[in-house]
């Protein structure tokens, strides 16, 4: 920080507002009344990867949104940008940053401000960003998967995954196929760190068919309204199981909203866009890709080539476009396609 934002007249506030700055792990940032970059403090360097001075007295907008100011929506991509034109301040609020900057979205709880000069006028704009992302905590807190789940846990996991196997046999060997797509597209990603836990999901993501009549489950001819809407229920179902144990309550939020579309026209709760928890987009792309390419009861296996197709067509209204993209990517290196 070069900037005497604060000038109390007391040095050794300053410096310690300067240590408060340096320890936080929360990112802080400051821009001026031209959008340009003021203060950034090393949570936002290391989060960028990018030393603080490459973008002091740089514009915000330029240098860390590839110069765009709005999103399709029409929504602010920049809080501390809304703040500075519009005056509305963040208080707390849940927020996902997308900048070119970052391999994938940074959700955060947002609070910005106006720091106001001796005259009362606007000096400055201030945001801090508390990091939300599930792999950043679970990394600061040093916690991997293996560690939150010791192994008889995995195995109650694994026995959940054999009896719904049991009783399905679609889901037998899907739920593996799911989990392994599902894996190497958050490895794509650049999401390693919570690989595991997008594997275990991907697992256990139709618990709640345990609660479905084998005759709907393994109906040769279409379903009834009233048998899909049984079909349906696996969601909740699988995710209030995983929920009475509390090690599994986040599998259980992940496997809630597998259904839900990126258009909002999913269910259980019709939940849109980035709405939706980040694996479920994921596991909604790896599900569906294994199911289109799997022989089912009442249909034969479509060719891989049609599935990407499928894919691509319902990108931006079923799936995450984002996420189709880089499985798509995945598969065409792969040589799976010519399979
Ligand atoms: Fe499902």
């Amino acid at each position: 920080m070069s900037e005497r934002l604060f000038s109390a007249g007391i040095p050794e506030l300053e410096k310690f507002t300067h240590r408060i700055m340096e320890s936080s792990e929360d990112l802080i940032t400051v821009i001026d009344c031209q959008g340009n970059i003021i203060a950034i403090n090393p949570a936002v360097s290391r989060l960028l990867n990018i030393k603080a001075s490459e973008l002091i007295g740089k514009s915000m907008i330029d240098s860390l949104y590839g110069g765009k100011k709005f999103d399709y929506q029409a929504k602010y991509l920049c809080p501390l940008i809304e703040t500075l034109e519009t005056g509305r301040e963040y208080h707390e609020e849940e927020t996902t940053l997308k900048s070119p900057l970052l391999n994938s979205h940074f959700v955060c709880k947002t609070t910005t401000g106006i720091l106001r000069n001796a005259q009362g006028k606007p000096a400055a704009i201030y945001a801090l960003y508390k990091d939300l992302t599930m792999w950043r905590s679970l990394e600061r807190r040093n916690e991997s998967l293996k560690e939150m789940m010791n192994a008889q846990q995995l195995q109650t996991i694994l026995a959940f995954s054999a009896a719904i196997g049991a009783r399905d046999n679609y889901t037998r060997g899907h739920s593996e196929r799911v989990a392994e797509y599902a894996q190497m597209i958050a490895t794509a990603m650049g999401l390693q760190e919570i690989s595991q836990l997008v594997y275990v999901a991907s697992l256990v993501h139709d618990v709640g068919k345990i609660g479905i009549p084998e005759h709907i489950l393994n109906k040769p001819s279409r379903l009834t309204e009233e048998e899909y809407t049984k079909i349906k229920e696996h969601t909740v179902t699988g995710s209030n199981i995983l929920k009475q144990i509390d090690t599994f309550s986040t599998l259980g939020a992940i496997v809630r909203y597998h259904h839900e579309r990126y258009d909002g026209k999913g269910y259980p709760e019709g939940l849109a866009g980035e709405d939706i928890p980040l694996i479920s987009r994921i596991i909604a792309v790896a599900d569906s890709f294994e199911a289109m390419t799997s022989d089912r009861s009442y249909r034969k296996r479509f060719s891989i080539e049609y599935a990407l197709e499928e894919l691509k067509r319902c990108a931006g209204s079923q799936f995450d476009p984002l996420v189709v993209e880089h499985f798509i990517k995945l598969v065409s290196g792969s040589g799976m396609e010519k399979v």
